[in-house]
């Protein structure tokens, strides 16, 4: 085991802010992890696994612990069966690499999920989403380790209890597990899901009705290099709120006082696009206060101007989500993990 010390935590999350960690340590494999727990466990000191850092925000005073970087590798096709093939990748995989290696193999599954920065293993933790698809639909089951008892133990897909970007591996009860090894179930012959808005119109007006999984991964590609800033320019984590789930009820009031307020139906209540409230109620799109902003394509996405503290960043969401209260009723509630 190498430890580092002292490291800092805005070179290891695309949000490049926040202080630094304790300390440092990479897990290569499942015994490695071992080694880096039981360690912390002898010192009694917290700890914290990263995967690509894309969906976290430290504190400036960083993490007074150990923070662990997933770097568990590997990709593996299994046979197909009944249709279904199982594809096993390691935790610290890059996502879309390993997205984009599935579509150039011809499988259906993960290609709406194209571009998404991050890595394998925080893919189930949140049940990462985007243009009418999420992880969890193609999770067959999600290998861990028990840090109480440093024991494999395997998730199925229905242990995981998948939900809008959530999991068990959010949950109170999920913190003592660590992802280490995601199987996804894909298919040789499945259909591409274009019903979401911007990748319909993206075909439509290419004019294309029938367009190949490739064509789906490309327009995905597309689109979000249009609305969303590329993480490896700018300092960002994504949408920093997640859409706010509200009853019919909630909703027909909203409407009275914003009519085009944009919702989708979301099991017996509806979602609202938190970027568009943020966008027509609050006016935060394009806004800038100091070294922080709300993205000029994308009000949801704040963005890391130039050089931003952690604080300045959550003073600036802490201001939007007062604004939207205030003007709403609405509470919008982080996305993004705030690790303070
Ligand atoms: N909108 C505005 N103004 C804005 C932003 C959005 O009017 O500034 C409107 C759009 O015009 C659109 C609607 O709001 O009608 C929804 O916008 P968009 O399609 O961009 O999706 P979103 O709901 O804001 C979610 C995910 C994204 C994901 C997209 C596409 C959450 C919190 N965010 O955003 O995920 O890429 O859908 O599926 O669910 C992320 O999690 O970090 C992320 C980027």
């Amino acid at each position: 085991m190498h430890l580092e010390e002292n490291i800092s935590l805005a070179h290891h999350t695309t949000f490049r802010a926040g202080g630094r960690a304790r300390f440092f340590a990479v897990a290569e494999s499942e015994d490695d992890l071992r080694d880096i727990i039981s360690y912390a466990r002898k010192k009694n000191i917290p700890f914290f696994v990263l995967g690509g850092g894309s969906n976290v925000l430290f504190g400036d005073r960083g993490f007074p612990g150990l923070v662990i970087k997933m770097n568990i590798r590997g990709i593996a096709y299994g046979k197909e069966k009944g249709g279904i093939t199982a594809v096993s990748a390691g935790a610290g995989e890059h996502w879309d690499n390993f997205v984009g290696g599935t579509v150039a193999r011809g499988f259906y599954g993960l290609e709406n999920l194209s571009f998404i920065p991050g890595s394998v293993g925080a893919a189930p933790v949140q049940n990462i989403g985007a243009y009418g698809a999420e992880a969890g639909d193609v999770i067959v089951e999600v290998s861990t380790l028990n840090t109480e008892t440093l024991e494999i133990e395997i998730f199925s897909k229905e242990a995981c209890m998948f939900s809008y970007r959530d999991s068990f591996f959010k949950s109170p009860a999920g913190g003592k597990y660590i992802i280490t090894r995601v199987v996804f179930g894909l298919s040789s012959k499945g259909s591409v899901n274009i019903s979401y808005r911007d990748v319909k119109d993206y075909f439509e007006e290419r004019r294309n009705d029938s367009p190949a999984l490739s064509d789906v991964r490309d327009a995905v590609i597309a689109i979000r290099t249009r609305k969303l800033p590329d993480v490896r320019e700018v300092g960002t984590a994504g949408s920093f709120f997640k859409n706010p789930v509200v009853s019919v009820y909630d909703i027909e009031k909203l409407k009275e006082k914003h009519p085009d307020v944009k919702f989708f139906p979301h099991g017996d209540a509806v979602k609202i696009s938190a970027g568009w409230l943020l966008d027509h109620v609050g006016g935060f799109r394009g806004y800038r206060e100091g070294n922080v902003g709300a993205y000029k394509n994308q009000a949801l996405v704040i963005v890391n101007e130039s050089g931003a503290s952690a604080s300045e960043i959550l003073a600036f969401a802490e201001r939007m989500q007062k604004i939207i209260y205030e003007k709403t009723g609405i509470t919008l509630e982080p996305e993004v993990k705030i690790v303070e």
